[in-house]
């Protein structure tokens, strides 16, 4: 139990019975801020003085999250408790009874492919075509990975392992071995702690998954968002500092990370490091995104690559790409050279309006709570719509089912326009096809099947994010729009190549 968190409730309490004695006797608004700010130090240093009570020591050592739970229960008990998450709103078939769990019989996550058939066709050739799931409580994320049938039937490497495992440890022992500076027992963040960090990651990499998984033994845990000593969060994930020092030295405006803007106006020195820079608040959306963003592995080394060197916006990405030359695969019915997003959740926030007011990815997914007099972030990490009152009515003075109607209407729009933009792509698909029997040649289909890299990319970046738009709902319709568009101009130049458009089922019914 923390008596830092109570001592720091009751410092607090005292606060208006002070104000209304200050303002009765000194009348002066400025005496008052400055008492106010005054008053507010004190509990903070306060806080900060008294601290937990230790029940075990935290090191770097330290991934059982069972051991961090002895000294901080109440995040224990949300975090062990993801593993019965309710289910989200979006990404669900609506035709699915609510009150239906969230496992299927087999004791796994429901089945994209089963839900919308139209995926199987647009990753035909992928390994996403064999087995792809919808996304469930942390708890999970390392059990989930084992079992896809993407790993099971496809070589994976090591890289997987970087976003569904505690793999601060094992990442540093890699490292150690290899030849890197110093002992475990150096703090993360030191110059051989991050050296150890650095070189693991570099060699478990390109190891065969079987192989490294052997390596980890937790999903995330306390240890991989906080610094076990002074509980502070920091980044630990070698991807996304890379990720982040190409953002920040390109010229993306991003003023929803006033460090990076902070960083470049002075003067874009060495390079940009979260764990020294980023604000509090900033960390609160970071330590998300450093799973929760659109990825790949780049050459031999199966470097994890965010693909963040031109900005964040989905044509930023996709120009990286391009320019990289990289491809995921190649469709097997059409031949196109197409990519495959995954879960950008930081990029599209990073594109909405909550962002742009400094509202973080806690703020809505880790709402404080309160037992009793102790206030602490839940750390069952769900969706916010289990959980309005407090994810939500925090900043919105409306009723919980006028929030919730509003959710229901950006979700629904962009599920609509969604449905439009993969059955774009399906008919493009199609009409690629039917050019090739038609014996276009490769030439002939260069621009329907750009098109399609361009079109499907889209419509695959809307269905692999997670809010169904909430994130950032213009920007979503937006990218739907373009989706629609090209495939379509697509579909005219398969035509052009001799092919046929195909009956789409998105046609409206006559008079519609
Ligand atoms: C203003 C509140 C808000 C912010 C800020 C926010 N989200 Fe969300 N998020 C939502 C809502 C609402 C949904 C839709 C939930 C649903 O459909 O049930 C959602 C959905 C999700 C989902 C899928 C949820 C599930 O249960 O399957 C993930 C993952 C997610 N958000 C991650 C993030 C990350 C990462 C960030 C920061 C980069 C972030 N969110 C920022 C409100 C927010
Ligand atoms: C180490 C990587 C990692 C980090 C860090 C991480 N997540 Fe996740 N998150 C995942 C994975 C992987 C899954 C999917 C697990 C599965 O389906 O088995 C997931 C699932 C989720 C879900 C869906 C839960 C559900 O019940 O369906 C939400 C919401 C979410 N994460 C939000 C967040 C937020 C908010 C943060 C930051 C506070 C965060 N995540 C940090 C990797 C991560
Ligand atoms: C950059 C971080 C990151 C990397 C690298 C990563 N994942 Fe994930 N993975 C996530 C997140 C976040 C989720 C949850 C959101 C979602 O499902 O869209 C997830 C979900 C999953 C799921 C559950 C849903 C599904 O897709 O069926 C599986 C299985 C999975 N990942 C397997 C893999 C495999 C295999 C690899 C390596 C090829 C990999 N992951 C690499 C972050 C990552
Ligand atoms: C995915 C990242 C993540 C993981 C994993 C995680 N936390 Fe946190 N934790 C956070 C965030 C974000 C905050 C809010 C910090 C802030 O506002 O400065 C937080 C805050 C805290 C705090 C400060 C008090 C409070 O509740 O706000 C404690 C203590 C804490 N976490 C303990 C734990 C423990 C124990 C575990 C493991 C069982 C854990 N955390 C796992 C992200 C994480
Ligand atoms: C920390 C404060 C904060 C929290 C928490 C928060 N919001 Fe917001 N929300 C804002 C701000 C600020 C705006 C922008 C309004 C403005 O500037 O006029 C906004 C705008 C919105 C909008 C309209 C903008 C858009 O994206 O189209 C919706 C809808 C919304 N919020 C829903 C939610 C929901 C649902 C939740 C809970 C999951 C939530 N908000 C949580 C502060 C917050």
């Amino acid at each position: 139990m923390s008596t830092e968190q109570t001592a720091g409730t009751k410092a607090r309490r005292g606060v208006p019975a002070a104000l209304v004695w200050l303002v009765a006797v000194v009348s002066m608004a400025g005496t008052v801020g400055a008492m106010l700010l005054f008053q507010n130090i004190q509990t903070r240093k306060f806080e900060a003085a008294s601290s937990v009570i230790r029940i075990v020591e935290l090191t770097e050592r330290t991934v059982d999250p069972a051991e961090w739970g002895k000294n901080f229960p109440r995040q224990y008990d949300g975090y062990v408790r993801t593993s019965d998450n309710p289910r989200a709103r979006a990404g669900l078939s609506d035709s699915l009874p609510a009150d239906e769990g969230e496992h299927e019989g087999d004791g796994k996550a429901v089945s994209k492919l089963d839900e919308n058939p139209r995926l199987k066709t647009i990753f035909n050739g992928y390994a996403f075509a064999i087995d792809y799931r919808e996304r469930r409580g942390h708890a999970f994320m390392l059990h989930d990975q084992r079992e896809t049938e993407r790993v099971k039937q496809r070589q994976q490497p090591g890289a997987c392992l970087n976003c569904h495992a505690s793999n601060v440890v094992a990442y540093r022992e890699a490292g150690l071995k290899a030849g890197a500076p110093g002992t475990l027992d150096d703090p993360l963040l030191s110059a051989s702690g991050r050296a150890q960090l650095f070189k693991g990651w570099e060699n478990v990499n390109p190891m065969p998954y079987h192989e490294a998984t052997g390596l980890v033994s937790h999903p995330v845990t306390c240890l991989d968002c906080h610094d076990p000593d002074s509980m502070r969060l920091r980044i630990t994930k070698p991807a996304f500092l890379e990720g982040i020092a190409a953002l920040a030295r390109s010229d993306d405006a991003v003023p929803h990370l006033p460090s990076i803007e902070r960083w470049r106006a002075s003067g874009r020195k060495g390079e940009y490091d979260p764990n020294d820079l980023a604000t509090r608040q900033e960390m609160r959306s970071m330590s998300c995104a450093q799973c929760h963003v659109e990825y790949y592995f780049k050459g031999n080394e199966k470097r994890l690559t965010y693909p963040w060197h031109k900005g964040l916006k989905v044509e930023q990405m996709e120009a990286y790409y391009d320019e990289v030359g990289w491809d995921d695969w190649v469709h097997k019915d059409s031949g196109a050279k197409v990519i495959k997003a995954q879960h950008p959740e930081f990029e599209l926030w990073s594109q909405g309006v909550h962002a742009r007011s400094g509202v973080s990815c806690a703020d809505c997914h880790m709402p404080y709570t309160r037992e009793g007099g102790v206030k602490f972030s839940d750390h069952q990490i769900r969706t916010p719509l289990a959980n309005v009152a407090r994810a939500c009515q925090t900043c919105h003075q409306y009723t919980e089912s006028e929030i919730l109607a509003r959710v229901d209407a950006i979700q629904t729009r962009t599920r609509g326009m969604m449905d439009r933009a993969e059955t774009a792509v399906v008919d493009l698909i199609r009409a690629i096809v039917s050019a090739k029997e038609a014996g276009a040649s490769d030439e002939q289909l260069a621009l329907a099947r750009d098109l399609q890299r361009r079109a499907q990319w889209r419509a695959d970046f809307m269905n692999a994010e997670n809010s169904m738009g909430f994130h950032a709902p213009a920007e979503s319709l937006r990218i739907l729009g373009e989706a629609v568009d090209l495939a379509r101009q697509g579909v005219v130049e398969a035509v052009k190549a001799g092919g046929t458009a195909p009956a789409s089922e998105a046609r409206p019914a006559a008079g519609k």
